[in-house]
């Protein structure tokens, strides 16, 4: 199941999710009568992490009372939902050189010990959200091409690799429309049409990966 999470506080001129939309359009072309979620924390974000959350996510399942079950079962809704998926598609606008803060609450609910990821004797860690492939949609007002100045300020793509890495994630992809305000017309207008090329040749591969 192909599981697509938008996070654009917009509907109208979305650009994130007008290419989620041509992702999920050539998937369905691809896998004729596979199922599709969606996900749509840009217009229903989930809720933050509480005292009481915090609580209960730390108190080991057997001792949790009613209530703490009820605090956690949005986020297991939510894990349940990833679990169940074995494609991810984000459609992710820049908002101030990271992700959304809806997508952030998004993920805060995903990010769970015992669940998204364990604890080894070692102390170190193990994600267990793997053997998913996952993609992700950047769209981005200015221009962050490699080797220039704003390279540094674009915060989407390392925080993405590394949450989602440390919950097990390994085969990520990125694909960035930028320049979708801010270059000149001609640049948004190719910007936008490599990414949604970009998009296509990964549904293919991820087809013949099958
Ligand atoms: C609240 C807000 C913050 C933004 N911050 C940035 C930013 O830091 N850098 C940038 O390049 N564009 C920024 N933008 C522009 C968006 O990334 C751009 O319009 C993008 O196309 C939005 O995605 P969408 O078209 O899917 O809504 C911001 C837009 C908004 C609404």
């Amino acid at each position: 199941m192909l599981l697509c999470i938008n996070s654009s506080v917009r509907d109208e001129g979305s650009r994130s999710r007008l290419l989620v939309d041509q992702f999920s359009a050539a998937w369905r072309d691809h896998h004729p009568g596979e199922a599709i979620a969606w996900r749509d924390v840009g217009k229903n974000p989930p809720s933050h992490p509480s005292a009481d959350y915090i609580t209960a996510n730390y108190t080991s399942p057997e001792k949790r009372t009613r209530e703490m079950v009820a605090v956690l079962e949005e986020s297991d809704q939510l894990i349940d939902e990833i679990f169940s998926a074995t494609h991810l598609v984000f459609g992710v606008p820049m908002y101030n050189f990271c992700v959304p803060s809806m997508l952030k609450a998004y993920i805060d609910n995903l990010v769970r010990i015992g669940r998204t990821f364990r604890v080894m004797p070692d102390g170190g860690f193990e994600g267990l959200l793997s053997g998913k492939k996952m993609v992700v949609i950047v769209a981005k007002g200015a221009i962050y091409a490699k080797g220039t100045s704003m390279e540094s300020f674009d915060h989407v793509e390392p925080y993405m690799r590394t949450v989602f890495g440390f919950m097990g994630v390994v085969d990520m992809q990125f694909v960035a429309a930028d320049g979708m305000d801010f270059g000149d017309e001609e640049y948004r207008d190719i910007s936008f049409a490599k990414a949604g090329y970009e998009l296509k040749k990964i549904v293919e591969r991820w087809q013949l990966e099958r």
